[in-house]
């Protein structure tokens, strides 16, 4: 097996092939006047499996592209099959059609890779589990979640309580308090499929005088978070913590939540930015070697 350094994804794919032992084929790349992509692989793969580590997050087309056009040289170049590590797999959220004459996004673009030479894929906290079926080849997501959990823990957050901002995320905060052990809930949320809006309802939890930590798959524009702590203040908590596998931080998301109350936000290296506090190596490598 050799990791392939994708542009998006380089320090995180060093981490793995260091915790691999695993040999690395660095990646050039740069963008023509134009804003086309180019990419070159500078080591050998022929005859191995070539492991591309590439997240997608935005830029998310281009960085989609280098992907495409990193599978395509991998297999030219003699690559034995191509598995793609996608820490954030861009356009999940279209997993399905929510409104007449939309694309199904997701599937589309798997089935761009599924041409560019991609043979099976990994991914981490992928939005909808489901939408991995559509996949043209095997596709599999891993859970963060308890590695997110454990940075607290080590910080001194043993007992919190675990939020998930909807009831479609219980499962993680489920995930976070098995590490955590101090409860865990989730609130109501309601997003306006024109507006982006969010409106968010209580549930019925006790979280007065208490820390608790909203856990969520993708911190976007950080809407989300800032309505569960609002309604985590009106409950009384006492400390707020924000964490999430994928901090794209839109805009001013990060600076919109600590204003919100929240003390600290915090992210895997799925999206690199000044959040990214847990490596997903670990992870990922275990997995690469089961
Ligand atoms: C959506 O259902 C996701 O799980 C996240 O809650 C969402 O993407 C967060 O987006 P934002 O930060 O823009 O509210």
């Amino acid at each position: 097996m050799k990791i392939v350094l994708g542009p998006s994804s380089r320090q995180l794919g060093e981490r793995i092939a260091s915790v691999l032992k695993a040999e690395k084929v660095p990646v050039a790349f740069k963008n023509f006047p134009d804003g086309e992509s180019y990419i070159r692989l500078e080591g050998d793969v022929q005859g191995e499996e070539a492991v591309i580590v590439q997240t997608t997050s935005p830029p998310q087309d281009s960085r989609l592209i280098q992907l495409a056009l990193i599978a395509d040289a991998a297999k030219r170049n003699g690559a034995r099959s191509v598995k793609a590590i996608v820490p954030y797999m861009a356009y999940a959220r279209q997993d399905k059609i929510f409104l007449s004459g939309e694309a199904l996004s997701v599937e589309a673009i798997a089935n761009m890779l599924r041409v560019a030479g991609v043979d099976s894929l990994l991914t981490v906290n992928v939005h909808q589990e489901k939408v991995l079926d559509r996949f043209p080849f095997p596709a599999k997501t891993l859970s963060a979640i308890p590695l997110l959990a454990e940075y607290f823990k080590q910080r001194g957050l043993e007992g919190a309580f675990a939020l998930a901002p909807d009831e479609g995320a219980a499962h993680i905060a489920e995930q976070a308090d098995q590490v955590l052990r101090g409860g865990y809930g989730f609130l109501e949320k309601k997003r306006d499929r024109y507006t982006g809006q969010v409106s968010m309802e209580k549930r019925s939890f006790e979280v007065r005088g208490k820390a608790v930590i909203i856990f969520d798959d993708i911190i976007s524009t950080g809407g989300t978070i800032v309505a569960a702590a609002k309604i985590l203040k009106e409950l009384k908590a006492e400390r707020i913590y924000a964490s999430c596998v994928h901090p794209l931080l839109v805009s001013d998301a990060e600076s919109r939540i600590l204003d919100a109350g929240v003390e600290e936000v915090v992210g895997t290296d799925s999206v690199p930015c000044l959040v990214s506090k847990v490596s997903l190596a670990p992870l990922i490598s275990k997995e690469l070697l089961d």
